[in-house]
């Protein structure tokens, strides 16, 4: 469809430059519920196959992700795919920073601990570290963070939609100045999540959210 032409959403006709980018598939109505069973069937996943990653995925899935709303198009994300060297590397900061956090560090149970958190990075194929441009503006920067989260989330769900799952991680990782050195984080930039990524070796359930109907105000 041209700019200012007819397209189709979900069936329905869609008139001016916005229907150009809203049909997924031009002409094609969407299947409603695919798209919502990948949005409420998205797992956070912590045990990975050992299997690398497909990189033409993890490509196609951070396209998607760009698209993410952004107030004013401030487009505030930067991606690192994190993989060999460099992620055993964060892995092994990983465990010392859990062993550290440990109200008796130098026991053998602040040692497990420490082998645990890194395990679980290694373990994954790849690790996602999404980076926001803080801006100045207090306002500026909390509506870019939204956007950094929208994007990370369609990431996700752009791999899971193709096999790959993830997590989310916000821990004290993202605020340690030796990861941020590992990684090139600069000044004026915040690491705001960090995703393992791979294929599960096990997908846990989750409890149902309280229905939306019952968070719902509705006012005439
Ligand atoms: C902003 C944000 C930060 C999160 N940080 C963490 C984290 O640090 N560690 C963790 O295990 N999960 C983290 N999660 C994942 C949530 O725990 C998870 O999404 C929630 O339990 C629901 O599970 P689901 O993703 O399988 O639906 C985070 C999620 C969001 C949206």
């Amino acid at each position: 469809m041209r700019p200012g032409g007819i397209g189709l959403w979900a069936g329905r006709p869609v008139r001016g430059k916005v229907g150009v980018r809203l049909a997924l598939r031009e002409g094609v109505p969407m299947d409603a519920k695919a798209v919502d069973d990948l949005l409420v069937g998205r797992r956070s996943v912590r045990l990975f196959r050992d299997a690398p990653l497909d990189e033409a995925d993890l490509r196609r899935a951070l396209e998607v992700a760009v698209w993410a709303p952004n107030h004013r198009r401030t487009e505030p994300w930067r991606f690192i795919v994190v993989r060999a060297e460099t992620q055993r590397h964060l892995a092994d900061r990983a465990g010392e920073l859990k062993r550290l956090a440990h109200p008796r560090p130098d026991g053998p149970e602040a040692a497990s601990v420490a082998v645990r958190a890194r395990e679980e990075l290694v373990a994954a194929a790849a690790l996602l570290a999404v980076v926001q441009r803080v801006a100045e503006d207090p306002a500026v920067a909390m509506e870019d963070y939204a956007s950094c989260a929208l994007a990370t989330d369609r990431a996700l769900l752009a791999l899971w939609a193709r096999g790959v799952a993830g997590r989310w991680s916000t821990g004290g990782i993202t605020r340690d100045e030796q990861t941020l050195a590992l990684l090139g984080v600069g000044s004026g930039e915040r690491l705001v999540f960090l995703c393992p990524l791979g294929y599960p070796a096990a997908v846990p359930t989750r409890p149902a959210p309280h229905p939306a109907e019952s968070r719902t105000t509705w006012l005439n």
